[in-house]
């Protein structure tokens, strides 16, 4: 007897055996079943754990009671019902005070049967998709390694020739010249400073790091900012006093939190501007480098988050680039120097944008082993 094509349409709940519900229950994807009036008909066990809630107590409850209304998961759940057809959407934030924060791949479609009710599923981005991320940065840095060893070299010193043949005719030039060689004097020294500030990107061998205590870091760059660039704001240190010490360079950590906190100052209201500095001890985060199989232990986390206007998405894939501004005065050059310490201290740095909160998360290695920490990475 030949097989039908098709095979019989299974009872209700059951597939030759095996019940349809436990094989939702076993994916690591969350699904989740909204009706018409945005309800939750139906979630799987991924979903329940993505909800923070059983089954039970979450069919029948509105979806808006989980996640803010305003969120994107919204206006696709809309688009769908206006446009009968399933629609994606890759790295979506989704964040409520109970669901915590999430970096998700979205999707969202109609269930043919039930008007209206939409099928979402939520895919959240592992550890490694972020790492991957962090990688290109470094990728990123390092192209641009090779252009500064370039620039210092070839551009420096016939830079120098001009700047000093500026002053000899300075001596001697009319009131009238005098402008001009002052203005070539200037600009030679504003291309000279730009090249040392590519300079940092050049390989200088392996980095001398020491324990550094990441508050003292953090309050010297918001003296800093207090006092000049970001004198109009209002500064929020939730820092945990128990955090023991970054194993880091102690300037070069300096760096990367002034380009991140003058980023956030820029970024920032002028009326009412808030940056936030936070840090945090995390236990039990490792990364396993892609393709490596190396595991890599950062339990320090410290966030920059800001209340400005956030990362205009067209830059966002590539914001760790060189000479990506959005800036009419900017060089472009301060994430990627900041991707570059950060890689060279065998950390990671994320980033989520939304209007009104941008955060910068930068995750770093510890200077000494405690023994839970060496007991938890004993653990396989
Ligand atoms: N906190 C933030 N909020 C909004 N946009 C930001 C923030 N941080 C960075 N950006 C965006 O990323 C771009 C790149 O930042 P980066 O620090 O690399 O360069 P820049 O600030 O433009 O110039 P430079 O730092 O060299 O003066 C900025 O131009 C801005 O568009
Ligand atoms: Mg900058």
């Amino acid at each position: 007897m030949t097989k039908p094509a098709l095979a019989p349409r299974p009872k209700d709940g059951e597939n030759d055996g095996i019940d349809i519900e436990s094989i939702f229950n076993a994916m690591a994807t969350a699904i989740v079943v909204v009706d018409a009036d945005d309800a939750i008909a139906y979630v799987n066990s991924a979903g329940e754990q993505f909800l923070q809630g059983g089954a039970e107590y979450l069919q029948g409850r509105q979806l808006d009671e989980m996640l803010p209304f305003d969120s994107k998961l919204f206006s696709l759940i809309r688009q769908v019902r206006k446009e009968g057809l399933a629609v994606s959407e890759y790295g979506v934030t989704l964040e409520s005070p109970r669901i915590g924060r999430h970096l998700v791949n979205l999707q969202a479609a109609p269930l043919l049967d039930t008007p209206n009710a939409v099928a979402l599923t939520l895919q959240q981005w592992s550890i490694a998709d972020k790492i991957d991320r962090q990688l290109t940065h470094r990728g990123a840095a390092r192209s641009v390694t090779a252009l500064a060893s370039m620039l210092a070299h070839e551009v420096k010193n016939p830079l120098s020739g001009i700047r000093g043949a500026a002053q000899l005719l300075e001596q001697n030039a009319t009131p009238d010249d005098r402008g001009l060689t002052t203005l070539i004097r200037e600009e030679a020294d504003r291309i000279c400073d730009l090249v040392d500030r590519m300079d940092v990107f050049s390989d200088s061998g392996p980095l001398q790091r020491d324990a550094v205590n990441i508050h003292q870091v953090l309050d010297r760059v918001m003296q800093l900012a207090k006092n000049g660039f970001g004198r109009h704001l209002r500064y929020n240190p939730i820092f945990d006093p128990s955090l023991p010490p970054v194993l880091g360079h102690r300037d070069q950590l300096v760096q990367v939190f002034l380009n991140l906190i003058k980023n956030a100052a820029e970024a920032a209201p002028s009326v009412g501007g808030e940056i936030t500095l936070e840090t945090a001890y995390q236990q039990g985060v490792r990364f396993t480098v892609p393709g490596t199989g190396s595991r890599i232990h950062l339990p320090l986390r410290v966030s920059i988050i800001d209340n400005g206007g956030g990362i205009p998405d067209d830059i966002m894939s590539c914001l760790f680039d060189p000479f990506v501004t959005s800036k009419p005065q900017g060089s472009g050059l301060g994430l990627a120097l900041v991707a570059k310490i950060i890689g060279d201290h065998g950390g990671v740095i994320e980033c989520d944008s939304t209007p009104k909160r941008t955060e910068f998360r930068v995750m770093l290695p510890m200077a000494e082993k405690t023994r839970a920490t060496e007991a938890e990475e004993g653990t396989p």
